[in-house]
């Protein structure tokens, strides 16, 4: 299991473990974190799964794609360098401990 911490806007922090190959997004929904929305199902549609990659964590998940990207031009909260569409972070063991962080607002 791949554990993964989720800091709120509020600065709470709630630690799930979800299965390899889980996505950041699916492990939040399906344990019911709230801050992600993921409304699409992960298919890249809806940018309600924005989050932001720990510092210490950037250089270790996969870059984001050029369709996340600009997916992400719709996101409702502030798009920095750090942000990643949720549901195209995979979790694997190397990144079991990742932190992401979450923006004010999904919607
Ligand atoms: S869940 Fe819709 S873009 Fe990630």
């Amino acid at each position: 299991m791949i554990k993964v911490t989720y800091v709120a806007h509020d600065g709470t922090e709630t630690t799930v473990e979800a299965e390899e190959g889980t996505s950041v997004m699916q492990a939040a929904v399906s344990h019911d974190v709230e801050g992600i929305v993921g409304e699409c199902g992960g298919s890249m549609m809806c940018a309600t799964c924005h989050c932001y990659v720990d510092r210490a964590w950037q250089d270790r998940a996969t870059p984001r794609s050029e369709d996340e990207t600009d997916m992400l031009e719709g996101a409702a909260s502030e798009v920095t360098e750090r942000s990643r569409l949720s549901c195209q972070i995979k979790l694997d063991k190397s990144l079991d401990g990742l932190v992401v962080h979450l923006p004010e607002e999904q919607l």
